[in-house]
């Protein structure tokens, strides 16, 4: 038997109605695991809900940015024994142009959504004792700051924050509490991205990036890991999925030294 495999675990996973949520709901169907899928998007969610592998699957359409629909989504939900955290916008602000309703629209989905999304499922014990994983997505851009993205890399610094702290108070019912830390990966967040700022920006990070752009099946594969008995003695952690950007970030052009 693989310790890779999900089967008889049930995973909840939100943001799953597109980008990387969607393809990390599919993945895990396809490890075996029933998956609980949710969205605000209807139609984009039922997208994924088709393309599920297996039985048993559930779909709840929930704005995360709505305590009644969170509160909604934790009644729907079976006991589970693994979260992945997936929401997120894609917003570039600059320093000045930075509001009150900014903050709020950044952190709301970006940091409060799961935040409040994990105390209801704690709260009302929809998490099993023993051996259970929570994911959350942070962004490689915490390491790598870019202009423009104070918020949003704010709001995932606070997220693994968060994320260090919950490893602490849930280790003792054996729940592991991760974060995996992407570079730019090819999903509709790419695009909008490139719509903020410019395709230039993004050929430029296509550059830095000595791996390329990621596909969102390389961000799922990883968080398959982290949700199976093979991570089962990690937890805590933020792993960088850099596409080589941590390794060599600046040396891609550097001269080769001649020999002697
Ligand atoms: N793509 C990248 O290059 C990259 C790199 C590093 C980190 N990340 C992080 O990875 C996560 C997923 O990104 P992605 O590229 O997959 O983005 P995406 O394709 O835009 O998907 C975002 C997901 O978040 C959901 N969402 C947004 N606002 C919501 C709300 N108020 N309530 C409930 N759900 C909401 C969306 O649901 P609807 O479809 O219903 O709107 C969608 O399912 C994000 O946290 C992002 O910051 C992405």
């Amino acid at each position: 038997m693989s310790p890779f495999e999900l089967n008889g675990k049930t995973i909840l996973v939100t943001g799953s109605s597109s980008g990387l949520g969607k393809q990390t709901a599919i993945t895990a169907s396809q490890y075996g695991a029933r998956v609980v899928i949710t969205g605000r998007n209807e139609q984009r969610l039922q997208g994924t809900f088709n393309a599920l592998q297996g039985e048993g699957h559930l779909q709840i359409v929930a704005d995360l940015t709505i305590q009644a629909d969170i509160d909604r989504l934790v009644a729907g939900l079976p006991l589970l024994n693994g979260v992945v955290y997936s929401t997120g916008i894609s917003d570039l602000s600059p320093a000045r142009f930075i509001s009150r309703k900014v903050i709020a629209e950044t952190f709301g989905i970006s940091f409060d959504a799961s935040v409040l999304l994990t105390a209801g499922i704690l709260g009302k014990k929809k998490l099993v004792k023993g051996n259970s994983s929570i994911v959350f997505i942070s962004s490689l851009s915490t390491r790598y700051a870019f202009i423009g993205g104070a918020m949003y890399i704010a709001a995932k610094a606070a997220l693994e924050a968060y994320a260090r702290v919950l490893a602490l108070e849930l280790a003792p019912r054996g729940t592991r509490v991760n974060c995996v830390a992407p570079a730019f990966v090819r999903t509709p967040m790419l695009d909008e991205t490139a719509v903020q700022s410019s395709q230039a920006v993004v050929e430029k990070i296509e550059q830095l990036q000595l791996l390329g752009f990621g596909d969102p099946v390389d961000v799922a594969n990883t968080i398959i890991f982290f949700l199976s008995d093979a991570s089962k003695w990690v937890s805590g952690t933020s792993l960088v999925l850099g596409g080589g950007l941590n390794v060599q970030l600046t040396n891609k052009d550097a001269p080769v030294p001649s020999s002697k």
